[in-house]
């Protein structure tokens, strides 16, 4: 069977360490979207490990498969694999052959056009990892594949179509010069070819490519578990997120099924558990009507540190739940539970079950509260409007709920969900009866033995 993995909000649920939690019963372990922009997070043996492609079943020796929507930079690949190998773990990871490869010029590109954008303040604030300019090439039916790596003739051809096409967009519609840039040999076809046909060869010898697809519904037809693990979230979705304020692919559970060639019967048919962070943290430009003070640069309208009503409480949070990217370092934005996002969220992918993280966060704070709804020109909302803009415009009618005390978390969840603070099972409780799913997860710290597990879907 297959249990999907979706973010129910805006990435960094807490998704890393969910995969590591049921993942213990998982054969293999799959990603299906995006690709180095992620940063997911695995405490094994007290040691940290953060993750930004390989899948994080990968850390206790399941097989990883990086699935045909996801866009894969071989140098970062194998950057985390040497030094996964250099800590002592023996990671196998298989890449799709259908997968498209991120290239030099795609980071560049990222870098240029945000900065275009932010002339206007309309920057998204990507995690400048090359992400939307490959996906671009995707579908503009000019990318490069895994599987193109394999064949020489085949790269150049590819190359030799593409790069003057970048070498043109930098030029004629950025004017920049190319000699000019941090990195021109990204847009030098031989040197190009040279770096990457030379990663092909390592995928060959490594024997690291698939047909993912084929590879997944056999393991899946012997019998295997196959963990589908998603990366970023709901609301950072190209298609149900928060355009354009987005990443590129299809974080939701569809995106399971279509970008790993698993038939969406196979996917449907199995969990969809909905990864819940007990409040908000945002990377990023865009709306976010539950937000706590706000960052400068990434809140819309935010122009002096210090300046937001629950400024002090916003830094509380961020600080005791460590809330920085774990890919570029950014604070992260902060804001109340906001349940419109969540039902939006459980309609798009139909979770089956929930794991809700980060309650040991809020411990200790005398109330918590929740954006149960919203109000947008004196209409009652109980899920999110489809423009940014209508979403920016929401107000959030608040409910607040009683505080709970901090303890020994380790204790709490070998215990059981009985030894939960009556206050936080009774915030679990309105989650889950708001969204009509029950949470088979609750965590409550960082680590594996943090956790409060009511129900295993594998
Ligand atoms: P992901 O991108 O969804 O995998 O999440 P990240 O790894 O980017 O961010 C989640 C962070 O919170 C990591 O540092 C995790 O170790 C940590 N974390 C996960 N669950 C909990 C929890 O229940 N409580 C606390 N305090 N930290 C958690
Ligand atoms: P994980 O998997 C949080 C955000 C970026 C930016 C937008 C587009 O760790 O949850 P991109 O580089 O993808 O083109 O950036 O999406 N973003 C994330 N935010 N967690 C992530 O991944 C993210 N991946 C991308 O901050 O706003
Ligand atoms: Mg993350």
């Amino acid at each position: 069977m297959t249990v999907t993995i979706v973010g129910a909000q805006l990435g960094d649920e807490g998704k890393g360490g969910i995969v590591d939690l049921f993942g213990d019963a998982a054969d293999v372990v799959a990603r299906y979207q995006g690709g180095d922009n992620a940063g997911h997070t695995v405490v094994h043996q007290g040691e940290e490990y953060k993750l930004s492609l390989v899948p994080s079943g990968a850390i206790r020796g399941k097989v990883g498969v990086l699935g045909n929507g996801c866009v894969v930079n071989p140098r970062t690949l194998f950057d985390e694999l040497d030094t996964l190998r250099d800590r002592g773990l023996d990671p196998d990871v298989r890449v799709a052959e259908r997968a498209h490869v991120i290239l030099p010029y795609h980071r560049v590109l990222d870098g240029i056009e945000e900065e275009v954008k932010s002339e206007t303040d309309d920057e998204v604030g990507t995690t400048g990892r090359g992400i939307g300019p490959t996906y671009e090439d995707k579908a503009g039916r000019r990318g490069v594949r895994v599987g193109d790596l394999l064949d020489s003739d085949v790269l150049r051809d590819r190359l030799e179509y593409v790069v003057p096409q970048k070498r043109a967009l930098v030029e004629d519609v950025y004017g920049l010069d190319v000699a000019d840039l941090d990195d021109p040999d990204a847009f030098d076809v031989d040197a190009l070819f040279e770096e990457f046909r030379e990663f092909g060869r390592r995928f060959e010898d490594d024997d690291m490519t698939v047909v993912a697809g084929e590879f997944l519904t056999a393991a899946s037809e012997e019998g295997q578990n196959v963990m589908l693990e998603g990366a970023q979230g709901t609301l950072i979705d190209i298609d149900h997120g928060n355009y354009p304020y987005v990443t590129s692919s299809n974080p939701t559970a569809g995106g399971a099924a279509v970008g790993t060639g698993l038939s969406p019967g196979l996917v449907g048919g199995g969990e969809i558990i909905g990864i819940v962070k007990g409040y908000l943290t945002r990377v990023g430009s865009g709306p976010l009507p539950t937000e706590l003070g706000g960052v400068v640069g990434d809140t819309p309208g935010y122009e002096e540190q210090g300046e937001g009503d629950d400024e002090e409480l916003a830094t509380y949070i961020r600080e005791e739940g460590g809330e920085y990217g774990t890919v570029t370092g950014r604070p992260r934005r902060v804001g109340w539970l906001d349940m419109p996002m969540l039902r939006h969220a459980t309609r798009v992918s139909g979770f089956t079950g929930l794991a809700i993280n980060h309650l040991d966060v809020l411990a200790g704070l005398d109330e918590v509260k929740v954006g149960h709804t919203y109000t947008l020109d004196g209409e009652e909302m109980h899920t999110i409007p489809s423009t940014t803009e209508q979403w920016q415009a929401c107000e959030a009618t608040f409910r607040t709920f009683d505080g709970w005390d901090d303890g020994d978390w380790a204790a709490i969840a070998e215990e059981g969900y009985e030894a939960l603070p009556e206050n936080a099972q009774a915030y679990v409780e309105y989650i889950e009866d708001e969204l009509d799913t029950p949470a088979y997860a609750i965590g409550v710290g960082p680590n594996r033995d943090e956790a409060i597990v009511r129900q295993r879907p594998f």
